[in-house]
């Protein structure tokens, strides 16, 4: 059976970009995978983080990921800080990079862009994590959205020069991008990604919003200058990130989309458009919800970070003995 990994960091909301670009497709695939789900909590900690917070939101983050439809008896779900050897992997993934090559990357520019000298080392750092996390299951396939791709990249060229230098230890893992949804893009900017940091809450759909607030930001979401509901991305950005949503959470083809709201204007799409995002958020809201207070999660993730961890050493040991290090 292949493997699958994926991770996402517990850093505050959880937007209808990761549902509909990442989590969604992480749950067919457990019926057919090995899969590994994580939360990386050090990833997270890249950028300062309030303590109570950070300990909610690993929660929230666990509680989501189960809530979409994730079953532990199928995947392993389990927190990053409590598998030590993706740490120990990552100073490895580190000592294996160039500084060049993870200066190059788009996200560390856009991060650190602005800082003068405060920019924190760990933003530099954190594709070799990155890559640890993935190359200490023997993994195959990494669904992630488009945002994620260089760091694959990257993961990949780093997998291949080890093995060139200590011999075959590592698979070489290959992106798996969603056909549809792999950048879903913000509500109040059709060319940028949608975005749990942009400081403008109507850019972007909690997983967790209520109804009300779900219609009021998708009646406001920018449309394109004529009228008609057309796929186009290039000439109709806007409108065309509305279809691909609207399209992922009811089933219907951008074609059939196109069809129904012929000659109707943005206004009845919108409508419909708003009514199914709710009801798509509906279930997992109320699963969260129980979820999110019960003891079952911490039992999960217990058992989850003892499965992780006994896969986990075993690569790091082979990582480590080719490398010189264990005895
Ligand atoms: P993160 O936490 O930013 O995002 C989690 C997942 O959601 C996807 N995503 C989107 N997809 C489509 N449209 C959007 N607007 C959108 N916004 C976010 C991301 O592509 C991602 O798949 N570095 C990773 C976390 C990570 C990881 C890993 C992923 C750490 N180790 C190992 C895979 C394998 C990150 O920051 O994702």
């Amino acid at each position: 059976m292949k493997t699958i990994f994926s991770g996402i960091q517990p850093s505050g909301i959880m937007t209808l970009g990761n549902y509909l670009g990442a989590m969604k497709h992480f749950v067919p695939l457990q019926d057919e995978y090995n899969c590994f789900y994580c939360i990386v909590d050090q990833h997270a900690i890249t950028v300062p983080q309030e303590p109570a917070v950070l300990r909610e939101n690993i929660r929230r983050l666990a509680a989501l990921y189960l809530a979409v439809g994730l079953d532990p008896n199928k995947m392993t779900l389990f927190v990053q800080s409590e598998v030590p050897a993706h740490a120990k992997l990552g100073w490895i993934m580190l000592c294996t990079s160039y500084l060049g090559e993870l200066e190059r990357m788009t996200q560390f520019k856009d991060k650190s862009d602005g800082r003068g000298e405060s920019i924190p080392a760990g933003l530099l750092a954190y594709p070799p994590l990155m890559a640890a996390d993935i190359l200490l299951y023997g993994t195959d396939y990494v669904p992630v959205g488009e945002d994620q791709k260089q760091h694959l990249e990257l993961t990949r060229d780093l997998a291949q020069r080890f093995n060139n230098r200590y011999g075959d230890i590592f698979t070489i893992p290959e992106v798996r991008l969603p056909e549809a949804g792999a950048r879903i893009m913000s509500l109040t900017d059709g060319t940028k990604k949608m975005s749990k940091s942009d400081p403008n809450q109507g850019s972007f759909i909690s997983m967790l919003d209520d109804p009300a607030t779900i219609t009021k930001k998708i009646k406001r979401a920018q449309t394109d200058s004529d009228s008609s509901v057309r796929y186009d991305k290039a000439e109709k950005p806007a409108v065309s990130n509305l279809m691909t949503i609207y399209s992922l959470c009811s089933g219907k083809s951008l074609q059939e989309i196109e069809a129904m709201y012929e000659g109707k204007g943005y206004g009845a799409f919108k409508t419909d458009l708003a009514e199914i995002v709710v009801e798509t958020l509906r279930p997992i809201q109320e699963r969260y919800e129980q979820l999110f207070h019960s003891s079952e999660l911490d039992d999960i993730l217990s058992a989850g970070a003892k499965k992780a961890n006994a896969v986990a050493n075993e690569m790091l040991h082979k990582v480590e003995k080719a490398m010189g290090m264990a005895r």
